[in-house]
């Protein structure tokens, strides 16, 4: 298991790559093109501090073996990201990634839908996140940006929230969007005073992530989608680089 190898300057923002639609067009055809271990190598190269997975019950991306290689192969912390079954905490245990991301997960949904519902769940994962914070897993939970459940989530033990941008990502620009972006500019405050690390992610785009990225309470953003499908048009490369220049910037550096 690795672990961050930055040293998290107070004004740093972190960029986690998901490379899961690089699984997803590799197993478009079957086969081992494009290889997502390959993605996350470049990643690593153009400016990521970390590299983001989702391994589904239904492996319709990422597969066991490539968490497997991620581990081996990528010299960057690993974000686990799994719904709180048992089967996927075997796996965790088994891999020891130095975070994983609880998210919620439906097999009909084509990506994860909302957050988890960690106050209507709080049995069922109170032991779970026990477990893997005492395997020294990082764990983290992927909420909608509210309050209640961020209070929750700390109740649980877990270290880290993951605020789902979702909302804000998909809403029309103007009123409807700024009341998201305020959801998410509470939360992070809240997560501050509350003493939980703040993530981010989902949806996140070249035009969407300033915002997000200029709230300083905020650690670390997750982001692959967009980023995977910018590649098709300028390089994996160039499509993180400029990411990681917009969050820069957004932080108060001169983006270079
Ligand atoms: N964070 C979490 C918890 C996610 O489930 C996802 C999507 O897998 C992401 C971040 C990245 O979202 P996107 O691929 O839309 O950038």
């Amino acid at each position: 298991m690795k672990t961050p190898n930055v040293t998290n300057a107070e004004n740093y923002l972190r960029l986690g790559v998901n490379i899961d639609h690089v699984a997803t067009i590799r197993n478009a055809r079957g086969g081992d093109c494009p290889d997502p271990v390959r993605a996350a190598k470049i990643a690593a190269d153009f400016g990521a501090d970390g590299i983001t997975a989702h391994l589904r019950e239904d492996r319709r991306h990422i597969t066991d073996s490539d968490i497997l290689r991620l581990g081996e192969e990528i010299n960057l912390p690993l974000n686990l990201e799994m719904a709180a079954t048992d089967e996927m905490l075997k796996i965790a245990l088994r891999h020891k990634p130095h975070a994983a991301c609880i998210v919620p997960e439906k097999r009909e949904e084509r990506t994860t839908e909302g957050g988890l519902d960690v106050i209507g769940q709080i049995k069922h994962l109170e032991p779970f996140v026990k477990t893997l914070v005492d395997a020294g897993i990082r764990v983290s939970l992927f909420i909608e940006p509210d309050p209640l459940v961020l209070d929750a989530a700390k109740s649980l033990g877990a270290p880290v929230v993951e605020l789902h941008t979702g909302s804000y990502c998909d809403a029309p620009s103007g009123e409807h969007q700024n009341k998201e972006l305020q959801r998410i500019i509470n939360a992070a405050a809240h997560a501050d005073e509350i003493g939980l690390e703040c993530h981010a992610g989902h949806g996140l785009t070249f035009t969407s992530v300033t915002p997000i990225a200029e709230i300083k309470t905020i650690a670390e953003l997750n982001i692959g989608h967009f980023l995977v499908g910018e590649a098709i048009f300028v390089g994996l490369g160039n499509s993180i680089t400029e990411m990681r220049r917009l969050m820069n910037v957004a932080r108060g550096e001169d983006g270079k």
